[in-house]
C-alpha cells in the first residue's frame, strides 16, 4: 500500500491530523494498535482550549461539541475556607469548553469513518524503516499477515510508549523529565458536578479537583502518594478524602453515588527534542507529557497536530519552510505550556519532602495570586490557551 503521510497511532492526535489532510486532498493511513472501544474507554482529558475547539470546528467534528459541550468562562482556585474565582473571559475575551476527549476521539472516528477514512485497529508490531531517506516505510502484522505501507512522511502520533520516537537514535534525542513524587486517582460519578465551575484546591492533606463531563457525570480527582493501591480506595474513603479537602460549602453539598471509574495515573513532565528526524514527525503524548494539573496534554497534541497540518499543505504546494520548522514551532509552545503545568502542580500540590521555607513560598503565591490583577491575567491567558 502506498499513502502521503502513515500515521501512527489513532488516539486524538493521529485522527484529527488524519482528518484535517483529508480534508485538504492528502490521503493518510492510521494505524492504531487497540480496537476502537478500548481508545473509547479511556477516560481522559476534559477541558478544550478555544484553539482547540477551533480546530475540531475546522476538521468539521464541532457540531456534537457545539451541541452538547459546556462553555466555562471561569473557575475557581480553593484552600479549605478561601476560594476566589478566576474570570476567563473578563481577563482573555477567551473561554474554555468542557467535554471529554473520549467524545472528541468518538466524533473524530466518526467523521473518519464517514469519509471512508482508512483506519487500522489491531494493528500489531507496527515499525518504523528510513525515515532518513527519501522513500520511508511502515510495516506492521495484523491477522498474521505482514503488511507495509510506503509513504512521504510519518507522523507519529503513538504516545508516550509508541515506536516512534524511540525509532530516533539516542545520539540525536534529548530528553527533558522531572518525575512528581505522588499522582492522581480519578473517579467518574453518574451525579451532578458540585459546582458549575472546576474548582481547583489546595489542602495540607494533598490537592484536589472537582471537574465534570455532563450535568450528571462528575470528575474528581485526588492527589495520592504513589505507593497508593486502587483498590485499597473504597467508594466511601474517596468521598470522605474529597470532602476534607475542597471548600466547606462545596463539601457540605456535594451529591455522593456509587463510583463508576477509578483509576491513578502518575504525574511526570517530559520534552524530547527535536520533534522531527527525516521524514518523522512526532505529535503529542509521543513527544511531550505534562502533569495534568491545568489540562494541557490534550491541548499540546492538538497544537501540535496544528503546525504540522500547515506544514504538509504548505509541502504539498510546494514550499517546505513549515516542514523545516515544524520542530521549532511547536517545541517553543510545548516549553511554554510545560511551564504553566510544572508551575499550577507547584502551586496546588503537597510535595512530601518540602522544607518549610518551600512551603512558605507556595503559600504566598497562592496568595499572592488571590490579590493581584496581572498574577489572575497571566494565569487566565496560559488556562485558554497561548496563540499558536
Ligand atoms: P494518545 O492519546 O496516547 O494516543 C496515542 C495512540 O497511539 C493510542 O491510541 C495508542 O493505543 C496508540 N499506540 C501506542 N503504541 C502504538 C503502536 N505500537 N502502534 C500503533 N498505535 C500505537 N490530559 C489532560 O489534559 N487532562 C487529563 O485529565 C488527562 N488525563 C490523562 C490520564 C491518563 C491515564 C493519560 C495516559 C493521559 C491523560 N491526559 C490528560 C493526557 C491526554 O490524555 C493526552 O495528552 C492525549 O491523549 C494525547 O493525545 P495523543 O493522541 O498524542 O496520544
Ligand atoms: C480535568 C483534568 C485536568 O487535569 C484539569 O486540569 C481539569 C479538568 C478533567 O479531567 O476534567
Amino acid at each position: 500500500m502506498r499513502t502521503q503521510v502513515a500515521i501512527i497511532g489513532g488516539g486524538p492526535s493521529g485522527l484529527l491530523l488524519s482528518q484535517l489532510l483529508h480534508k485538504a486532498g492528502i490521503d493518510t493511513v492510521v494505524l492504531e494498535r487497540r480496537s476502537r472501544d478500548y481508545v473509547l474507554s479511556r477516560v481522559r482529558a476534559g477541558v478544550l482550549e478555544w484553539g482547540t475547539v477551533e480546530m475540531l470546528r475546522e476538521a468539521g467534528v464541532g457540531a456534537r461539541m457545539d451541541a452538547e459541550g459546556f462553555p466555562h468562562d471561569g473557575t475557581y482556585l480553593a484552600t479549605r475556607n478561601q476560594g476566589f474565582r478566576i474570570d476567563f473571559q473578563e481577563r482573555t475575551g477567551k473561554k474554555v469548553m468542557v467535554y471529554g476527549q473520549t467524545e472528541v476521539t468518538r466524533d473524530l472516528y466518526d467523521a473518519r469513518e464517514a469519509a471512508d477514512g482508512k483506519v487500522i485497529h489491531e494493528a500489531e508490531g507496527v515499525t518504523l524503516h528510513d525515515a532518513k531517506s527519501d522513500a520511508p516505510f511502515v510495516t506492521y502484522m495484523k491477522d498474521g499477515t505482514e503488511h507495509r505501507i510506503d509513504c512521504d512522511y510519518i507522523a507519529g502520533c503513538d504516545g508516550y510508549h509508541g515506536p516512534s520516537r524511540q525509532s530516533i537514535p539516542s545520539t540525536v534525542l534529548r530528553e527533558f523529565e522531572r518525575v512528581y513524587p505522588f499522582g492522581w486517582l480519578g473517579v467518574l460519578s453518574e451525579t451532578p458536578p458540585v459546582s458549575e465551575e472546576l474548582i481547583y484546591a489546595q489542602h495540607t492533606r494533598g490537592f484536589a479537583l472537582c471537574s465534570m463531563r455532563n450535568a450528571n457525570l462528575s470528575r474528581y480527582y485526588l492527589q495520592v502518594p504513589l505507593s497508593d493501591k486502587i483498590d485499597a480506595w473504597s467508594d466511601a474513603a474517596f468521598w470522605d478524602e474529597l470532602k476534607r479537602r475542597i471548600p466547606e460549602d462545596a463539601a457540605d453539598s456535594i451529591i455522593t453515588d456509587k463510583l463508576i471509574e477509578k483509576s491513578i495515573a502518575p504525574l511526570r513532565s517530559y520534552v524530547a527534542e527535536p520533534m522531527t528526524w527525516g521524514r518523522l514527525f512526532l505529535v503529542g503524548d509521543a513527544a511531550h507529557i505534562v502533569p495534568p494539573t491545568g489540562a494541557k496534554g490534550l491541548n499540546l497534541a492538538v497544537s501540535d497536530v496544528h503546525y504540522l497540518y500547515h506544514a504538509l499543505v504548505q509541502h504539498y504546494a510546494g514550499d517546505d519552510e513549515g516542514i523545516a520548522t515544524y520542530s521549532d514551532k511547536a517545541l517553543a509552545r510545548v516549553w511554554k505550556s510545560e511551564r504553566f503545568s510544572w508551575s499550577m502542580t507547584t502551586m496546588l500540590h503537597n510535595f512530601p519532602e518540602r522544607s518549610a521555607f518551600e512551603q512558605k513560598m507556595q503559600e504566598a503565591e497562592l496568595d499572592y495570586l488571590r490579590m493581584s490583577d496581572a498574577a489572575q491575567t497571566a494565569l487566565a491567558e496560559n488556562y485558554v490557551g497561548l496563540p499558536y
